[in-house]
């Protein structure tokens, strides 16, 4: 995959091989009982002790969640998380299965805090993959945090969320993405304000500057994430994939080049078993099952 390569080239960071996925079940608490679930965790030794991958499976089968877990570091970005999410995306990337990424974090009050400061490495965004990715924002999203969640498709933050590009403050700029993603986001106006201040907003100020698809009570956003990760879950594989192609490719091309793509996305969608199903659903009065062929 392109982009993952291109991960790759912008850090110069030597990745493990891989070594082989091993796959057992385990009862994940979930962040909220009304979601409670079985969890499958997909568990690769050399990933990395900060990335973790987990599967859910039965009704939610096709969502995964990439889990941050360096409580020691706030979740910052180093070396050894950057190869863990490189691994993490890889591996959805390959699972023909997987049809919608939450990236979340186990360290209570940080989402991430951004590059690691000390190891003082270039870092960049998280991978964008062809199914939708949803960043799950409790507690502070700052530098390459924010960077990162600005490279998902959807923000989904607790009132209590910090959200910040303070690399001004240090001297430097954005390097992950941020100053390109941020203003095609909210406006170039309100991305300068927001670069060149450095300021750390709340959840809600970055939901009214349109940062964030979602502003939900503290505590909140993972079963957010989840509702729509499931409404997501449950639509066409190959739609769902096409839709987030003509968005990303189309936004910055002419309009007639735009519906040319959107065309050939279209398209991609016509001669396939799930459309058959959606409307042989509809004239049944059923929810459809997609197969995603
Ligand atoms: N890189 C490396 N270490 C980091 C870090 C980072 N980006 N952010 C936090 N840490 C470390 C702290 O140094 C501290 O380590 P220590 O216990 O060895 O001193 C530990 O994580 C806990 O951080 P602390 O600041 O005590 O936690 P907090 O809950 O009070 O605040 C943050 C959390 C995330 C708000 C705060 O740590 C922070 O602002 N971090 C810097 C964020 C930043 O500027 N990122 C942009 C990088 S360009």
């Amino acid at each position: 995959m392109a982009a993952l390569t291109a991960l790759t080239k912008s850090l110069g960071y030597h990745c493990a091989k891989r070594s082989k996925i091993s796959t057992f079940s385990q009862n994940f608490p979930s962040h909220n009982s009304r979601f409670q679930t079985l969890r499958t965790l997909i568990l690769e030794p050399s990933l990395s002790e900060s990335v973790k991958l987990n599967r859910l499976s039965d009704y939610d089968s096709g969502i995964v969640e990439v889990n941050l877990d360096r409580p020691e570091a706030k979740n910052a970005i180093g070396k050894d998380m950057l190869s863990g999410l490189r691994h993490a995306f890889e591996a959805v990337d390959r699972d023909s299965s997987a049809r919608v990424v939450m990236i979340s974090s186990s360290v209570p009050k940080v989402f991430c805090a951004g590059a690691d400061l000390k190891e003082r490495k270039k870092m960049t965004a998280a991978e964008e993959l062809q199914i939708p990715t949803i960043a799950v924002i409790e507690g502070a999203a700052l530098g390459g945090g924010l960077e990162m969640a600005l490279s998902c498709d959807l923000r989904i933050c607790g009132e209590n969320a910090l959200l910040g590009l303070p690399e001004t403050g240090l001297a430097i700029i954005p390097g992950a993405g941020g100053t390109q993603r941020l203003p095609r986001l909210v406006g170039k106006s309100i991305a300068k304000d927001i670069i060149f201040t450095g300021r750390r907003m709340g959840g809600r100020d970055a939901m009214s500057m349109g940062l964030v698809n979602y502003c939900v009570p503290a505590g909140e956003a993972h079963s957010k994430a989840l509702e729509i990760a499931r409404e997501i879950n449950q639509k066409g594989p190959i739609a769902i994939r096409m839709a987030k192609r003509a968005i990303n490719e189309g936004i910055d091309r002419e309009m007639i080049s735009a519906l040319d793509l959107e065309e050939e996305c279209y398209e991609q969608t016509l001669n396939t078993k799930d459309r058959l199903e959606g409307l042989a659903a509809f004239a049944e009065k059923r929810k459809p099952i997609y197969t995603g062929e």
